[in-house]
């Protein structure tokens, strides 16, 4: 096992809704399938990274709910270590999923509930786990004071510090000179730039934008593409690994995230890592779900294998 990734983010149940099309505002349509599950961004990347064998330790708040009780079932699960603020003034977060039928791909609306109130003295109270970390990981689905504050502890005791900027969101230059590696997808790229992403070309122009800003390197995903990392004008690309047809693609960027992290805790090289990640990401786009998706150390393996 490598050094600890600490993960700070959130949980939502995922309240998953398969149909043909989103319906028209006014409109009702019948779906072709619903199902409840662990989701959230930060969640679904501790479960991914202790699946495939990380130390994890998910940093977050939940209410004191139904909900709750699935955070906690499905890290327990996984392996994953909860450093849980309980919020008895909220409740845990939950998130509408819509999944088109065919292509698996996703809409999403995410109320974090006690998790959005996630502050920077949560954060100091963890202040000794992060700096013991070998990865911190966050996402952007907090507050971002409190991403902030996280990636200040993790630079100043020398953690490797990954930000998965989703949901998009401006970020000050000041944060990003914080990250040593950012993973965003391409419209979140987009977004962080103002550039187009729609080639490799253009994934590597946008990378060098956020690079110039202060970020270490970048990582873009490229969905069916696989991913891109970028560092120093070199880039390298991991092609996507598909092992059954995809039917959901809702945690795949989280799963590629988990993925990555652990591979990097454990001092993988990162072109290894970058497999690793895709690895996971394929597997977890073959099922439904988001966190009940995540594949075991021994899939990984294997497809890596074959
Ligand atoms: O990245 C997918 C996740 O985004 C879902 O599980 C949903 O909860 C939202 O946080």
């Amino acid at each position: 096992m490598g050094k600890p990734v600490v993960v700070l983010g959130i949980f939502n149940a995922d309240t998953g809704y398969r149909a043909a099309r989103l319906p028209k505002l006014g409109e009702t349509i019948m779906g072709a399938g619903f199902h409840l599950g662990p989701g959230g961004k930060g969640s679904n990347q501790a479960t991914a990274a202790a699946r495939a064998g990380g130390d994890v330790h998910m940093v977050t708040r939940l209410g004191e709910d139904d909900f709750a009780a699935m955070a906690r079932a499905v890290w327990a699960d996984a392996g994953v270590k909860p450093h849980v603020i309980v919020d008895r003034e909220s409740h845990t977060g939950s998130a509408f999923i819509f999944l088109q039928e065919g292509t698996g791909q996703n809409a999403i609306i995410v109320c974090p509930g006690a998790a959005g109130r996630i502050s920077e003295d949560d954060v100091e109270a963890h202040r000794a786990l992060i700096e013991g970390a070998g990865v911190f990981l966050t996402q952007l689905e907090q507050p971002q004071p409190a991403a902030l504050a996280a990636l200040k502890i993790a630079r100043a005791a020398g953690v490797t510090t990954i930000l998965n900027p989703a949901p998009a969101a401006a970020l000050p230059d000041e944060m990003l000179a914080l990250v040593d590696i950012l993973t965003p997808n391409e419209s979140e790229a987009e977004t962080l730039t103002g550039l187009p992403v729609t080639t490799v070309a253009e994934a590597e122009a946008a990378a060098d934008a956020l690079i110039a800003r202060g970020v270490g390197a970048v990582i873009v995903t490229l969905g069916a593409n696989g991913v891109l990392w970028r560092k120093d004008g070199v880039s390298l690309h991991a092609p996507a690994r598909a092992p059954g047809p995809v039917v959901d693609t809702t945690g795949a960027g989280d799963a590629f995230n988990g993925g990555f992290a652990v591979a990097l805790s454990e001092g993988q090289a990162i072109a290894d890592a970058l497999a690793f990640g895709c690895a996971v990401a394929g597997i977890s786009v073959t099922r439904h779900g988001a966190a009940t998706a995540m594949p075991a150390r021994a899939e990984v393996e294997a497809l890596l294998a074959s």
